[in-house]
């Protein structure tokens, strides 16, 4: 008996996506099998290279071909394809598909650290992704990938973006002369932002970050305003996390009409380089209760960790120099569970 291609179509419909809540096949994500005398090949096309489920679907893809009778090969290719933003009333930036911004209540928390090891990790899951430092109050993305003073100055052509680590790099920095106050109005802030976002040629991009000024001031709210922004990721410490902080930040966002994907928790706590034993310097927790309270997703909790530092002060995130680590594999755990809701409010807008 030889396998059908309505065969191998109902075997993979028993694949659920565990965010989207619908199995592969209908969601249109398994492609026109290629069947050849008992031969299956199939392409599977997700909404993000950084699905934090990928492995797992392809290998249940795979076991459920295999499980069909007449089917002596089966090969799963997994793709991906990331969903264009519908943004609202924002001037959609060329060959962006989505804006991502991470915001806190306050600096100093790691918001920066978090932007920076977001990007190169959905880089290194195969998205192409910006960066843009938006951060006023402290533009310090540069040194933190790595790129130099004075390798960005405005020539003729105008600015450009300079690529590290995989990912593409602007910053507010490059635009402001040295020095400038931090009373920069909201609407200069606006038009310097118009212009990192709309005049440089980002090319064609997966994913955006954007680093934002910290807390709900004017120049937080401007950034907002002029990007169409997907959805915000809110970093936080744990001792960080009283509610009317966290809420202050929902409240605002939910004024510009920008979802939030949810609360991360960094500097969570520590584990002893020389015993491993885990300290919970802060009280651990207070960024996923705050989540719950909220009803936010929490998407993650990420360690205080001198080499992340490390990474940060010497331009190589830790992503990038240590890959493998908990640390990093924290990270990267983060920045799958950031693609994931992208994808998930896209899906909902469009249903
Ligand atoms: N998880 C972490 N472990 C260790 N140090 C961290 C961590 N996150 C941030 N830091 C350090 O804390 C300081 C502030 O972080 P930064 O990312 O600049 O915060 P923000 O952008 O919110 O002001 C930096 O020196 C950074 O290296
Ligand atoms: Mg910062």
């Amino acid at each position: 008996m030889s396998v059908t291609e309505s065969d191998v179509l109902g075997a993979l419909s028993a694949i659920e996506d565990p965010d989207l809540h619908r199995d592969i096949v209908s969601l249109g994500f398994v492609q026109k099998p290629e069947i050849n005398d008992g031969a299956v090949n199939v392409r599977i096309v997700l909404t993000t290279p950084a699905c934090p489920v990928r492995d797992k679907i392809e290998t249940e893809a795979r076991d459920l071909l295999l499980a069909l009778p007449g089917v002596r090969e089966a090969t799963v290719t997994m793709e991906a394809s990331v969903p264009q933003h519908r943004g609202g009333q924002q001037h959609p930036v060329e060959g962006v598909r989505n804006i991502i911004a991470v915001a806190s209540n306050k600096g100093g928390v790691g918001k920066s650290t978090v932007s920076t090891n977001l990007a190169v990790a959905l880089a290194s899951l195969g998205a192409r992704v910006g960066l843009l430092d938006a951060d006023i109050t402290g533009p310090n993305i540069p040194t933190m990938m790595g790129i130099g003073q004075g390798a960005q100055a405005e020539g003729p052509g105008g600015l450009r973006v300079e690529e590290r680590h995989g990912v593409k790099v602007c910053s507010i920095g490059f635009v402001l002369p040295r020095g400038t106050p931090v009373v920069w109005r909201g609407p200069m802030i606006g038009t310097a932002v118009r212009h990192l976002l709309h005049d440089i040629s980002w090319g064609e991009l997966d994913y955006l970050l954007i680093d934002l000024p910290p807390g709900t001031s004017d120049a937080a709210m401007s950034m907002a305003q002029e990007a169409p922004i997907s959805g915000v990721v809110v970093v936080s410490t744990p001792q960080d996390v009283a509610l009317e902080d966290a809420a202050k930040a929902v409240s605002m966002f939910d004024k510009l009409n920008v979802p939030i994907f949810g609360l991360v928790e960094n500097m969570s706590y520590f584990v002893c380089p020389h015993c491993g034993d885990r300290t919970e310097i802060f009280g651990h927790g207070g960024a996923r209760q705050a989540a719950e309270d909220l009803g936010l997703e929490f998407l993650g909790e990420l360690p205080l960790d001198p080499e992340t530092r490390k990474g940060g002060d010497e331009g190589t995130p830790i992503v990038v120099s240590a890959p493998e680590s908990p640390q990093a594999r924290a990270f990267i755990d983060v920045a799958k569970q950031v693609a994931a809701r992208c994808s998930v409010l896209e899906y909902a807008a469009g249903a």
